[in-house]
């Protein structure tokens, strides 16, 4: 009950600033609001990580067209700070360009239950500790295609799941919930949802290194971590994907333990 009146009432907030206008200047207040605490919020990311999301380019909501989704550009700036790889869920019948369009085309998604078919597959999410989901709100929740893919990938079950995502106001605290909602034994880490129309801004991507921070996550930690370490590999320097390197500067394994090594 206390769920969906939450949802009903982040609906009508979404709604009340739609109507407002996006000159307003009580819509910027309000959609350029950063939730930080969405998730948990104890623990830090563990070994492999992988970044999985879904993002509509094309006419948004305060930012007009754009080539680029919102939560690509968020997703850009995780790749630029951390070591990580990452799957793109692509509709297979994409969301109409204009705005209204779309609006209608998703309220009929919702009112038939229906599970939207995307285009590529992944196989090997075993590979991977660590899983970050995102993408937009939707009618105050993750697109439906977020359902698709959790039905279709089980083996999410057991990782550590931080989720993240873009938004004209209502946050992101929906896709934990639904995510715990597939996957109640996963571990689910602190979520950060920016609003969609400041994810371009210099504060945004120092939003999302502070974060990634408090979730223990750097370039240099994830890139070592990928670096293998065995006596075997003594001495052997190894560039921050994990690729091995000639030279001094890089990750180096010394005794069966990584050092950074930058002389
Ligand atoms: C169909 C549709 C429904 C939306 N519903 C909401 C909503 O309920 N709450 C909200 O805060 N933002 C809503 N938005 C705004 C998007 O969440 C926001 O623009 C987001 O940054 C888009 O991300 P993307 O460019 O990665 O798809 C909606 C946008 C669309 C297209």
């Amino acid at each position: 009950m206390k769920k969906i009146l939450t949802i009903v009432l982040t609906f009508c907030a979404f709604i009340a600033a739609m109507a407002c206008g996006s000159n307003d200047p009580e819509v910027d207040g309000t959609t350029g609001a950063t939730e930080q605490t969405g998730g948990e919020g104890e623990g830090t990311a563990k070994g492999k990580m992988l970044v999985i999301y879904f993002s509509r380019a094309d006419e948004n909501w305060q930012v007009g067209y754009v080539e680029r989704g919102n939560t690509a550009v968020m997703v850009d700036y995780i790749k630029e700070l951390a070591d990580v790889d990452v799957f793109e869920i692509v509709p297979e019948v994409a969301y109409p360009a204009a705005y209204d369009e779309c609006i209608a085309y998703v309220t009929e998604e919702i009112n038939e239950n229906r599970r939207p078919a995307y285009k590529n597959e992944i196989t090997n999410i075993n590979d991977y500790e660590t899983v970050f989901i995102g993408g937009p709100i939707w009618w105050a929740r993750p697109p439906m295609l977020f359902r698709t893919f959790f039905e279709a990938h089980p083996e999410l079950a057991d990782k550590t799941i931080i989720p993240f995502g873009t938004h004209g106001g209502s946050g992101v605290s929906s896709y934990t919930e639904l995510i715990k909602e597939y996957y109640p034994n996963a571990t689910v880490l602190e979520s950060l949802g920016i609003a969609g129309a400041s994810i371009r801004n210099e504060s945004s991507r120092q939003t999302v290194e502070n974060w990634l921070k408090r979730l223990g996550v750097d370039k240099q930690s994830t890139a070592i971590r990928n670096v293998r370490s065995r006596t075997a590999d003594n001495g052997v320097t190894y560039s921050p994907n994990g690729m091995r390197v000639n030279g001094q500067h890089g990750i180096q394994i010394r005794n069966g333990k990584k050092y950074i090594h930058t002389r």
